[in-house]
């Protein structure tokens, strides 16, 4: 009889360590589910809107100005003042860069998290209260309140963004191209080599030559 009841609660020690072992591996296995999942969730979140620039018609990725090419775009604007803006503005270089000259200078930027770097690296600059970042489509945006437009693009959006920025700016505007030149407009001036070209348009010159095209065209 007592070898029974030995064997008897050896057999539901066994079972309740199974159970026991059972309910741990399920424990871990939502643990483990959570982890991959929250950590999947993050890398979504933080790469997707670095990727989400290849998804759209025109892919404009996220490559940063090189500081030659900065000092270019600072060189070519050196003698003007007032208004400028970055149109796809990166991580906020350009736009520091200009404010730390004089500028009252904005970034339109459609990376949130490159946004907030922006706005934090200009704070730590001591430049914050002469910049503004705002997360935007550059294509939703009007520019015809700057006098100063620098771009870094892509040969694929020029001549769209050489339309927009025709109709939209005042005379008085000047637009600095980097690396891409726009494909009508006649440069009034050119800095640089290969990667950290710059290429100065002058509002006047491009709007009067529109002008005579259109009337050549009549
Ligand atoms: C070639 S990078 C230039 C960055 C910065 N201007 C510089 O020179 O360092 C182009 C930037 O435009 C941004 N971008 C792409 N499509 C955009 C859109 N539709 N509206 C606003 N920004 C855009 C990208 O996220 C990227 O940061």
């Amino acid at each position: 009889m007592s070898n029974y009841n030995a064997h008897e609660s050896a057999v539901e020690e066994t079972i309740n360590g199974a159970v026991k072992g059972n309910s741990i591996g399920k424990r871990l296995g939502i643990i483990a589910t959570c982890v991959v999942g929250g950590s999947l969730v993050a890398l979504y979140a933080v790469a997707g809107p670095f990727v989400a620039p290849a998804l759209r018609k025109i892919c404009l990725p996220y490559v940063p100005a090189t500081s030659v090419q900065v000092e270019n775009v600072l060189k070519v604007l050196r003698y003007r003042s007032g208004s400028l803006v970055d149109i796809g503005s990166g991580d906020g270089r350009i736009v520091i860069a200009a404010a730390k000259k004089g500028f009252r200078a904005v970034g339109f930027e459609l990376n949130p998290w490159l946004v907030w770097y922006s706005r934090y690296k200009a704070w730590r600059e001591g430049v914050h209260h002469s910049t503004s970042f705002y997360i935007s489509d550059l294509w939703k945006v009007s520019f015809a309140q700057y006098s100063n437009v620098v771009v870094f693009g892509v040969p694929q959006m020029m001549e769209q963004l050489e339309d927009k920025l025709g109709k939209e700016l005042q005379n008085s505007a000047r637009v600095v191209a980097c690396r891409f030149p726009f494909p009508s407009w006649v440069p009034d001036d050119s800095v640089g080599e290969g990667i950290d070209s710059v290429w100065v348009y002058n509002a006047k010159t491009f709007q009067s030559q529109a002008q005579i095209n259109q009337a050549t065209e009549k």
